[in-house]
């Protein structure tokens, strides 16, 4: 992270925690008290619990939204809606979202455009798997993945969330070398093909994030801040993120 820039701590529970573990989580990060941004992003259902009980400064999204407002999507979730109850942001493109849901680009576009449209913040996810990594195929994917899904987009609401498939839940996270190297192309691809702001867009680290590392990585210039999945679903977990940042 340069100077200047704001760091933000993304909790993605996923399909995890319990009405009693949200209880317990709220109230203990209710004394946190960090210069970060401080965001989450519950499963669906537990949404309107977090909003009723989360501390004023903690942000609460969505780990995916629809690529319409209303109709007959059985089992979505629209961005509208999302709005309406108060929702800050939605992950889109999410490789969970990408490999186990078969989503693709151009669905990826039109889900990140629809959110756009209703005021949400956009953290749109982009990384390579372990095979695409070894075939030297890094820059080309996150290319073809930043083009085709943020296309013509200009947007201040727009973060973009750097996570290798090979790190996500697995404990390896990617090496400060890696990590530097992708952000890097990241923001230069932004600058140089794209209509996103190449210095202001926040360009997270996600994968095996951890207290543990979140200080490295974010001594990194192009690295503005973490997606977290299992080390965000404890309070004190996630309060270390915050201290150590
Ligand atoms: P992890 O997940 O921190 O558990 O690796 C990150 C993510 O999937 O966003």
């Amino acid at each position: 992270m340069s100077g200047g820039r704001d760091v933000y701590i993304v909790g993605n529970w996923k399909m995890n925690q319990s009405l009693e573990e949200i209880d317990s989580f709220l109230n203990q990060i209710s004394t946190l008290n960090s210069n970060n941004h401080a965001w989450i992003a519950p499963q669906a259902l537990h949404i309107s619990k977090c909003l009723e009980k989360k501390p004023g400064f903690l942000k609460v999204g969505s780990q995916n939204c629809a690529h319409e407002d209303s109709g007959a999507f059985t089992g979505e979730l629209s961005p509208k809606s999302l709005k309406e109850i108060g929702v800050h942001f939605t992950l889109i493109g999410h490789s969970e979202r990408r490999s186990l849901y078969g989503e693709g680009d151009d669905l990826l576009y039109k889900k990140t455009l629809k959110a756009l449209e209703n005021n949400l913040y956009v953290i749109f996810c982009i990384g390579e798997t372990l095979e695409e990594r070894e075939a030297g195929k890094v820059e080309e994917v996150l290319s073809e993945q930043l083009s085709n899904g943020l296309r013509d987009i200009n947007s201040k609401n727009v973060l973009i969330a750097y996570e290798p498939v090979w790190a996500i839940g697995t404990g390896v996270t990617a090496s400060p070398e890696q990590a530097s190297d992708a952000h890097k192309f990241i923001r230069n691809f932004i600058k140089e093909n794209m209509k996103l702001d190449s210095q202001t867009t926040p360009i997270l680290y996600g994968g095996s994030v951890k207290p543990e590392n979140i200080k490295e990585l974010l001594s990194n210039e192009d690295i503005d801040g973490g997606l977290v999945g299992g080390a965000s679903l404890k309070a004190d977990s996630y309060i270390n993120l915050h201290k150590n940042a």
